[in-house]
């Protein structure tokens, strides 16, 4: 419900509904529409996004309908308000089912939960518009190149901001379909005018459907103010309802943040390749190779490189970190001056700390790596807590399921792990301890120690020289 009291009196109450519960027929998806995802979230949690920019969340309603528990779930963290629309009969329906929710508002910004490049002051715009021509309605148009599936604005006289209709793609006449004027979605209502009227809202048109556009023909008819304000940016107003659409939608979103990278200080290689998340940070002067990955929340410190074909998911890498081609990372921390790679994989909940090295074709998982410690080659260490300044030797492999429960190993401060070592878990190899290679460690390690088990070896003086003979007489036979 609206607050009068933190608003000056002057200042329209306003509330922002976001459609978004429509099915989204086109994306031959199981998936509900609004929850398709465009620079790795959800198109819905764009809209929110911008819309909590110009009101405070409990002033933005979320009008959902197909699968709306999962959409509700998903974008519950944002405080945003919901209305269930049962039954989608279209644009103009869900306002009416919002009808409680919305009426006590003096203005109401009706938004497309489909078009997630809108930004907060495009919206801005609308409503000032919108304000300074005191309409009943003010509608979002933009000049597209190929205005197909959009409706098209019929403005009363040319060069004018008021608007006769908005005629949708199905109905255009010849006339019309030479009209690039779009209909971007993107509504101003007074909020009286509009519920005065929505009653009138029929299903007469190709889907059978109540459209929230002929609300424009409907005002205008009543003599109230229908008018029409260009984008500043025509492709803000793109909506995807097709996979191809979202393509494209998802390239302007990821060069954009590209752009935005390199305005601060990050050099990226082949920006169109790489995949950079929205809400990912980096930090001056750090290099970003042809064809990485940086996705979820992941951020990224200063003079750092991330070398091709690394994929990061919500990591924290500090400064100064060299991750070499080929790593896979999630969820793990990577602090200054470690060095990954190249083809480390880090599963989620790691710690590598300052100086540590992780080399190739080594997997750590819930692990921690101390402060210049090194595990170069081959290895796997799993709920590993591994001090400062070990050597952990090629080949490496704790051993931290026993089929039931997953154990801990415990390597402290300054050990050295032979290589080809197996470390079979709960164990604790003391500080200082060596452990010789190919050993395979059954029971705690004491600081300072050797622990050493494997088979000793048996040398047979000749024994080659004599299986060549034999087979070379064989032979001669
Ligand atoms: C709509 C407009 C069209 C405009 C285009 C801009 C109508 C009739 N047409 O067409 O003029 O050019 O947007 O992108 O409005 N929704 C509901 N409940 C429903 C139906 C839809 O919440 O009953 C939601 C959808 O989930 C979607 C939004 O409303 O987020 C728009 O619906 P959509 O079917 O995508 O409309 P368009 O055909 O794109
Ligand atoms: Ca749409």
């Amino acid at each position: 419900m609206p607050k009068a009291n933190n608003q000056t009196p002057r200042a329209p109450r306003t509330a922002i509904a976001i459609l978004a519960a429509g099915k989204g027929t086109r994306l031959k998806s199981k998936h509900p529409k609004v929850l398709h995802e465009v620079g790795g979230k959800p198109l819905l949690a764009h809209v929110i996004a911008a819309a909590t920019k110009v009101v405070p969340a409990e002033d933005v309603f979320a009008i959902i309908g197909h699968e709306a528990e999962r959409v509700r779930s998903t974008v519950a963290a944002t405080g945003v308000g919901f209305v269930l629309q049962q039954e989608q009969r279209g644009t103009g329906h869900a306002l009416m089912v919002a009808r409680e929710a919305l009426a006590p508002y003096d203005l109401v910004i009706a938004l497309s939960g489909d078009a997630p490049l809108i930004t907060s002051q495009t919206i801005e715009q609308l409503r000032d518009f919108h304000l300074s021509k005191k309409a009943a309605m003010t509608l979002l148009t933009a000049h597209l190149g190929n205005p197909s599936g959009y409706g098209r604005i019929v403005r009363k006289n040319a060069g004018q901001a008021d608007v006769k209709a908005i005629v949708e793609q199905k109905n255009l006449t010849p006339a019309q379909q030479k009209i690039r004027e779009i209909n971007a979605g993107f509504y101003a209502f007074d909020a009286k005018a509009l519920f005065d009227r929505i009653d009138k809202l029929g299903t007469d048109n190709h889907h059978g459907e109540f459209y929230l556009t002929d609300m424009a023909a409907i005002l205008a008819k009543a003599k109230q103010r229908v008018v029409a304000v260009q984008a500043s940016n025509a492709h803000e107003v793109l909506g995807g309802n097709t996979r191809a659409e979202l393509s494209e939608i998802d390239q302007h979103m990821r060069l954009a943040k590209c752009r935005q990278l390199m305005d601060q200080g990050v050099t990226i290689l082949f920006p169109q390749t790489c995949v950079i998340d929205n809400d990912v940070e980096v930090g001056a002067d750090t290099v970003i190779e042809p064809s990485v990955q940086l996705r979820g929340t992941t951020r990224v410190g200063s003079d750092t490189r991330i070398g091709s074909y690394s994929v990061i998911l919500s990591c924290d890498i500090g400064d100064n970190v060299l991750v070499q081609t080929g790593c896979v990372l999630e969820h793990s921390v990577i602090k200054a001056r470690a060095s990954l790679g190249p083809y480390s994989h880090l599963r989620p909940g790691c710690e590598v700390c300052e100086e540590a090295h992780i080399g190739n074709f080594v997997e750590l998982k819930k692990t921690r790596v101390g402060k210049g410690s090194k595990a170069n080659h081959l290895t796997y260490l799993g709920d590993t807590e591994v001090g400062e300044k070990v050597n952990v030797g090629a080949g490496t492999i704790t051993c931290n399921y026993d089929g039931v429960n997953k154990h801990k190993t415990i390597i402290e401060d300054g050990v050295f792990v032979g290589s080809d070592s197996i470390l079979i878990a709960p164990l604790r190899i003391g500080k200082g301890a060596y452990v010789a290679a190919a050993t395979t460690v059954t029971e705690d390690v004491p600081p300072d120690s050797l622990a050493l088990g494997r088979a000793r070896q048996i040398v047979k003086e000749g024994w080659a020289k004599q299986k060549r003979e034999k087979a070379q007489a064989q032979k001669a036979k």
